[in-house]
């Protein structure tokens, strides 16, 4: 049963269906990330713990956020996909960003690919989100967009992230260095091609 519900924006309450929300999950909806994201990404990514496996650069103001939010929103434009916001349906609350980039630049020796990744305010972590995200995300990317592969990385060290892409079926192909940070890369192939 497809949400329907409403959300807040831009101090209007409108329904559900006006919305981008590309998937649904059981207790969580990936929908575009919203100018109205701004204090929600504030918190996510000023908290210096969400970043120690990202490089350690938190923002440092709103204003940084709400570009953030603008460069995600060109991508949408552009590249015809960028990561989404991620909003509890039982709250209606914006918990964090999950979903897929085309990656423009090379990593990894791979160029013009699409990356799995997620990012959660610290106080929804451990309630299993990234996973059902990152399932969603997939099934996405293979059944919708048809992709044939599906990248991701994280740092050696980051062992949630590491778990989380391990319980949705990524499969850990080599450690290299990125940004001089050691990483992990993974890929999925997509199901329907083996
Ligand atoms: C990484 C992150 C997205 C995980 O989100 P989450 O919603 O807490 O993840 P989930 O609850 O779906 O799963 C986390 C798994 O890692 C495990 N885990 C968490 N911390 C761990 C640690 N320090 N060592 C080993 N395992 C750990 C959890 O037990 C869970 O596994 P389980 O379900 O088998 O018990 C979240 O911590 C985050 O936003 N971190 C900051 C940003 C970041 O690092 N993003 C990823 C970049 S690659």
């Amino acid at each position: 049963m497809p949400y329907q519900g409403t959300f807040y924006f831009y101090g209007k309450t409108i329904p559900a269906d006006l919305m981008k929300i590309f998937a649904e999950t059981e207790r969580l909806l990936l929908r575009e990330l919203l100018p109205t994201d701004d204090a929600g990404m504030y918190e996510l990514d000023a908290d210096p713990d969400v970043h120690v496996y990202l490089g350690q650069h938190p923002v440092q103001s709103l204003e940084e956020s709400r570009k953030i939010i603008e460069f995600v929103r060109e991508q949408y434009n552009q590249n015809g996909i960028g990561r989404w916001a991620v909003v509890e349906k039982e709250t209606q609350t914006f918990v964090g960003w999950s979903g897929l980039k085309f990656i423009l630049h090379t990593v990894n020796q791979h160029t013009n690919y699409y990356d799995l990744g997620y990012r959660f305010i610290k106080r929804y972590w451990g309630k299993g989100y990234a996973t059902e995200t990152a399932k969603a995300t997939l099934a996405y990317g293979f059944n919708q967009l048809q992709l044939k592969e599906i990248y991701a990385m994280t740092h050696i060290a980051n062992q949630a992230s590491q778990q989380v892409l391990t319980k949705v079926g990524m499969q850990f192909i080599q450690a290299f260095v990125y940004e001089g940070e050691p990483m992990h890369w993974y890929k999925k192939i997509n199901p329907a091609l083996l």
